[in-house]
């Protein structure tokens, strides 16, 4: 069905941007910044002298690069104010502060089946160590989740509910919205990590949501190392500092301050990264973000036609691109995923990725886990040519 014409897509022919090939590990990272973003960031090293915000006389204009980033995202993930913008290496980070500034001994916590590390180990540590008690809310095997079971697993010690909003095994969105709304219906804290959405789809924190998690190296389309989270005024009262330290400000006393950012921003900040958030995102507030969705949309519904109809090719997920992020896990009985991966890579020059992608969870929902998948996941430089090229080489793989 992939003719001849969609073979290759090595280095020469796609020939353009940092990775030669064709790059289909968007959901990993995205693999390039912006013109506008790079040339940033130049100026800054060129032209700054890199003084630490309260930590000099000076330091003006890390100050500003602050301030612009945080009055960025409070516009685009909704935020109540620049204060309420934290800034950490990423969602790793982020969900650990939350997570462990925010949980008491004998606190139950509601999570899903297809949930990233990111929320399973620390919840699991802490499982572990007896400190809390974690119910794993059911997925279907397409990674698909009713909202409606949240009431069933309240229980009197219930403090919390952290879901992602699209899982990144299957691609699969959830419905974050009417599941913290629910959850809110019952009392408790919620959280949402949106390292497979931001950027594409629209999510703000409201009435039902005290934390958004959210990383700058994938869809926001900024440096790696830098993410954060936006959180309500109320959750900011109830978490407790997880991480303590300088803050540049009330020096005289050893405790930590009480007033935002201060209370979640110790020691140096990552003021390279932060200027990127800063640039990306205004990029992005610039834009329409249901064009870049559109477009996701479509190339991820050109990979699932065509991957259905490859004999042999198992497409796990909805298979249905306007209810999944762009990002798609195949499998084959006779073809292991690593290997196709590395052919795929070696003779095609696409980069995809195998195995578990951090999430066995999610893997054990598609009854995919231990082998794991093949993982391709698109972005907005993906072409419909780069699809049939992936397509193609697909099929021509499964047969040999
Ligand atoms: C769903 C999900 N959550 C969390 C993370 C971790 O994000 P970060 O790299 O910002 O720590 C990832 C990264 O792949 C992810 O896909």
């Amino acid at each position: 069905m992939w003719n001849s014409q969609h073979q290759g897509g090595l280095a020469a022919e796609k020939g353009e941007g940092p990775f030669p090939g064709i790059y289909m590990n968007y959901a990993s990272t995205s693999p390039r910044q912006s013109v506008g973003l790079t040339q940033a960031l130049i100026h800054y090293l060129e032209q700054n002298q890199h003084l630490n915000v309260g930590r000099n006389v000076e330091g003006l204009e890390d100050g500003r690069i602050q301030f612009r980033a945080r009055n960025a995202l409070a516009r685009f993930l909704g935020a109540p104010g620049t204060s309420q913008v934290i800034f950490t290496s990423g969602i790793t980070l982020s969900l650990n502060m939350v997570l462990l500034g925010l949980l008491k001994p004998g606190d139950h916590v509601l999570t899903t089946h297809v949930e990233h590390h990111a929320v399973s180990r620390p919840l699991r540590r802490l499982q572990r160590q007896g400190v809390i008690d974690v119910d794993l809310l059911p997925c279907a095997a397409d990674g698909s989740f009713d909202p409606a079971v949240i009431g069933k697993h309240v229980r009197s010690n219930t403090r919390l509910l952290v879901m992602t909003h699209g899982s990144n095994v299957l691609g699969t969105i959830l419905p974050v919205a009417e599941s913290c709304a629910q959850a809110k219906a019952c009392g408790l804290f919620t959280v949402v990590d949106t390292a497979q959405t931001a950027g594409s789809l629209a999510i703000t924190l409201d009435a039902h949501t005290d934390v958004l998690a959210f990383t700058g190296h994938k869809g926001l389309r900024a440096l790696q190392g830098i993410g954060g989270f936006v959180l309500s005024t109320e959750a900011a009262q109830q978490l407790e500092p997880w991480i303590t330290g300088g803050t540049g400000s009330a020096s005289g006393s050893f405790e930590q301050p009480q007033f935002l950012p201060d209370k979640f921003e110790s020691g140096t900040p990552n003021t390279l990264g932060i200027l990127s958030l800063a640039v990306a995102v205004e990029e992005l507030l610039a834009q329409d973000l249901s064009r870049i969705r559109e477009q996701e949309v479509q190339v991820t519904a050109r990979f699932l036609e065509g991957a259905k109809q490859i004999k042999g090719l198992k497409v796990h997920g909805t298979g249905k691109a306007d209810l999944s992020a762009p990002v798609v896990s195949v499998s084959s009985p006779t073809h292991d995923s690593g290997v196709l991966a590395r052919r795929l890579y070696e003779e095609y020059g696409i980069l995809t990725r195998c195995g578990l992608h951090c999430a066995p969870l999610a893997h054990q929902c598609a009854g995919t886990f231990p082998a794991g998948t093949l993982r391709l996941s698109f972005g907005p430089e993906t072409s419909c040519q780069d699809i049939d090229r992936a397509l193609y080489a697909l099929e021509t793989l499964l047969r040999s």
